[in-house]
């Protein structure tokens, strides 16, 4: 039995026939997730993060801080229940949201684009 993680396309205003179909894609095999993994996956037409937090939650974004746009795929790390922004340490809860920074209070408003994830079993 092989457990994949798997994500759905976003749904943004003005796509009235997107590009690819709305449906589930494969993106990770769960050996390849454990606590405190972040990967960078190729999916549709550019790229995802996808990360588990400590406690196991999994989460699959958009990979550019919405600071200033690094790849937080590429040296972001997760710390505890959240992903960290390798730029300016900007913190993102699974949900996307923004709850922490290294200078205080998160930008209200702040918050990585996710998609909906699930681990299933094929
Ligand atoms: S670019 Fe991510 S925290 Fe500044």
């Amino acid at each position: 039995m092989t457990s994949t993680t798997e994500v759905t396309n976003l749904s943004r205003a003005g796509d009235a026939f997107p590009p690819y179909p709305y449906s589930w894609y494969a993106v990770a095999f769960a050996h390849e997730l454990g606590p405190g993994t972040v990967l960078t996956r190729r999916f549709l037409d550019g790229e995802i993060i996808v990360f588990q937090t400590a406690s196991g939650e999994l989460s699959a974004a958009e990979p550019y801080c919405p600071h200033l746009g690094a790849h937080i795929g590429k040296r972001g790390w997760v710390d505890g229940e959240a992903v960290v922004c390798p730029f300016h340490e900007f913190r993102f809860a699974p949900s996307g949201t923004c709850v922490s920074t290294p200078t205080g209070e998160p930008p209200r408003g702040a918050a990585l684009k996710t998609l909906r994830s699930a681990t299933t079993w094929a």
